[in-house]
């Protein structure tokens, strides 16, 4: 068996920290519960770990909400923080502290690197130059205007100004931070990701202003208080604040760097380049790996309170509990992929693989076990043929696990146990220890497969007790398992055979009620009214058909191919109007993807997103075709412009 003991060997994981503004939705869960997972995970597994979460409180926007709520920004995120607090605990996440950016111990790490970087001549004070929207307060570019060259949020003029500001020297350390990507292949993952990055650097990274003194809910900047540091500075410290960065030396040298910075997509750039520089300038090693997970999407389409497809966790919590919400996140999306969040996909889980697969397992063993022996596990002697593949199958599984663990591969470690369990639902039907029972002779048999059941149950509950705590609890419970629950390791489950015998286990409890489906009253779809009118009148479009259609210019910003296609691109557009989106377009074998990025092309907007090798595509580029030629329409006209 290859699971090595890893006791006592530090492991630092963190997610990010989020912004108080709204509540917490699907998409936020999906992102801790992985991290939560790891961490379990890692502990079983014996490691040292410190697990971070947070909050990121700072910046502009947080102050503008809670003016117009009329509370001081303070009033404001104290009430929404604690509710991310609240959902960690329902959903059971383990965190080892909880970081908030307003904290006194934040402030005084983030002022103490200001300072440092600052002394070492890699902050300059110069001019921030923008185009500032007075009754906004807020500063936008020039891609940002809307099509009349306006405040995109207000639509009124903005005018050009300038204030002084803070620049930290991010162009001194690209090259050091595009070397450490290229050499370290684990630094960045998944593998898709690094290349974006790779690219991104290589077009040259600009200084970045880290200052403003346009409002005032921040960090001050330390001798220069009217100025506050601008909010990814502060945000990313705080994954040193946590672990005792200027307050507890012992606690940061053993937890930094730092083992996995868990991240979303879009967060990736800061994660790796931002944070890598500000690292560098201080001196400090980089962390070991920075991940880049999708996005979770709803019927199709990334959440956002403005599309209406938010879901609250919370609610579903209460409807199915954590552990049938973790265990859909973990199985049903392939981390560093996007994944589909649907409702009838996960009752669909609960009752086939929760309810049915594990829930059955469960209750036939103990039922049997309570029937036939009376609660009691008998000496074992002996194996046939099933007994000693089943007991392989355990072990092979542990193994299978661990390593897809290790190597985050977690919802097809998920599956492996899953695999294991139908196999030992299958040697009950095998064996058939109600015919056994029947049989005088064949009692020591019995009293092997009924053992066997139980140490595979056991088995099967170590190895979820990362993805789902209290499901695993209640198995050890109901087995009456000696040991507490909290000791057991991961060693525990890769020995076949610790149930001591004459063990008593319990009697069986449901684990997960069956969900039924209710099945809404399928609605007639009002018959579209076919026209009178004739043929050739049916295949013209009004100019209302037309107007339907959302057609923009906009930037290509990247381009990549993507693997094991020929035809298929997958860029990064810019509308300007600060919605990035991704499109798929199947133009590869015509250009390059270096032909593309920086191109105003046309795009339709309001098309339906669609998934594509696993990229959600939101829109489609213009592009003119025959024969087999085909050109992309490109333009002159800025960003943003309409095409009508
Ligand atoms: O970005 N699916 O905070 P945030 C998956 N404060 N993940 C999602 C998601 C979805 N639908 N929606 C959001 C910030 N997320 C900064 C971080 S760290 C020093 C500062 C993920 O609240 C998103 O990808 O906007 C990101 O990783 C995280 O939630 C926090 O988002
Ligand atoms: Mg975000």
């Amino acid at each position: 068996m290859s699971i090595k003991n890893k006791t006592g060997i530090p492991y630092y994981i963190t997610t990010p920290i989020y912004y108080p503004s709204a509540k917490l939705h699907i998409g936020h869960a999906y992102c801790t519960t992985i991290a939560d997972t790891l961490a379990r995970f890692k502990r079983l597994a014996g490691y040292d770990v410190f697990f971070l979460t947070g909050s990121d409180e700072h910046g502009q926007k947080i102050q503008k909400t809670a003016e117009s709520a009329g509370v001081t920004p303070i009033e404001y995120v104290d009430k929404i923080v604690a509710s991310f607090q609240e959902l960690w605990k329902r959903l059971e996440i383990s965190n080892d502290d909880f970081l908030r950016t307003s904290e006194k111990r934040h402030h005084e790490v983030v002022q103490e690197i200001f300072r440092r970087i600052r002394a070492k001549g890699d902050i300059y004070k110069g001019e921030y130059t923008g185009l500032y929207c007075t009754p906004c307060e807020s500063y936008w570019t020039e891609l940002q205007l809307d099509e009349n060259g306006c405040c995109p949020d207000c639509h009124r003029p903005v005018e050009k100004v300038s204030e002084e500001a803070y620049f930290f020297k991010m162009s001194k350390y690209a090259d050091a931070v595009l070397k450490h990507i290229e050499e370290n292949p684990d630094f960045l993952e998944p593998k898709s990701r690094r290349n974006e990055m790779i690219n991104f650097i290589k077009r040259g990274l600009e200084d970045l202003c880290i200052s403003r003194t346009s409002f005032d809910w921040g960090i001050p900047v330390p001798d220069d208080e009217k100025h506050v540091v601008y909010v990814w500075f502060d945000a990313l410290s705080n994954y040193l604040t946590a672990i005792g960065f200027l307050d507890d030396p012992e606690k940061f040298k053993k937890f930094w760097p730092a083992d996995l910075h868990l991240v979303g997509k879009e967060i990736v750039r800061f994660h790796t380049i931002i944070w890598g520089c500000i690292l560098m300038a201080l001196g400090i090693e980089l962390p070991k790996k920075v991940y880049g997970h999708g996005w979770l999407i709803v019927e199709g389409d990334k959440m956002s309170k403005s599309k209406g497809n938010v879901v609250d966790p919370i609610l579903l919590i209460e409807e199915f509990g954590a552990d049938a919400i973790r265990y859909f996140l973990l199985r049903e999306i392939t981390l560093g992929q996007d994944g589909n969040f649907n409702r009838d996909a996960l009752i669909t889980r609960i009752n086939a693989d929760l309810a049915n697969d594990l829930g059955n397992l469960l209750h036939r063993t103990l039922n049997m076990i309570d029937k036939f022996q009376g609660g009691i596990l008998l000496e074992t002697s002996g194996e046939t043929e099933l007994d000693s593949e089943i007991r392989s199958e355990a072990l092979k599984t542990v193994e299978e696990y661990y390593n897809l663990m290790e190597t985050m591969q977690i919802s097809d470690a998920v599956k492996t146990i899953w695999t294991f369990i139908s196999r030992a639902n299958k040697y009950i039907d095998e064996t058939m220890p109600w015919k056994l029972a029947k049989d005088e002779s064949q009692k020591q048999n019995l009293a092997n497969v009924l053992y066997n059941l139980a140490e595979s149950l056991r088995i099967v509950g170590i190895l979820i007790s990362p993805l789902m705590p209290n499901t695993a609890r209640k198995i050890h419970e109901q087995l009456k398992i000696s040991e507490p629950f909290e000791k057991i390791t991961i060693e525990d489950a890769a020995t076949f055979g610790k149930i001591e015998k004459n063990h008593e286990v319990g009697k069986p409890e449901a684990l997960f009620p069956r969900i039924e489906i209710e099945k809404p009253e399928p609605v007639q779809k009002a018959e579209k009214k076919k026209s009178p009118a004739k043929k050739s009148e049916e295949e013209l479009i009004s100019i209302e058909d037309f107007s339907k259609i959302h057609l923009r210019v906009v930037k290509v910003v990247t381009a990549e191919k993507i693997p094991e296609t020929d035809s298929l691109l997958k860029l990064t557009v810019d509308p300007g109007d600060g919605d990035i989106r991704e499109i798929v377009s199947g133009v590869a074998r015509y250009y390059s993807p270096e032909e593309l990025v920086g191109k105003n092309v046309i795009v339709v907007m309001n098309l339906k997103p669609t998934k594509i090798r696993g990229v959600v595509s939101q829109g489609m580029i213009l592009a003119a075709g025959k024969g087999n030629k085909l050109e992309v329409l490109t333009t002159e006209m800025p960003v943003g412009a309409k095409v009508k």
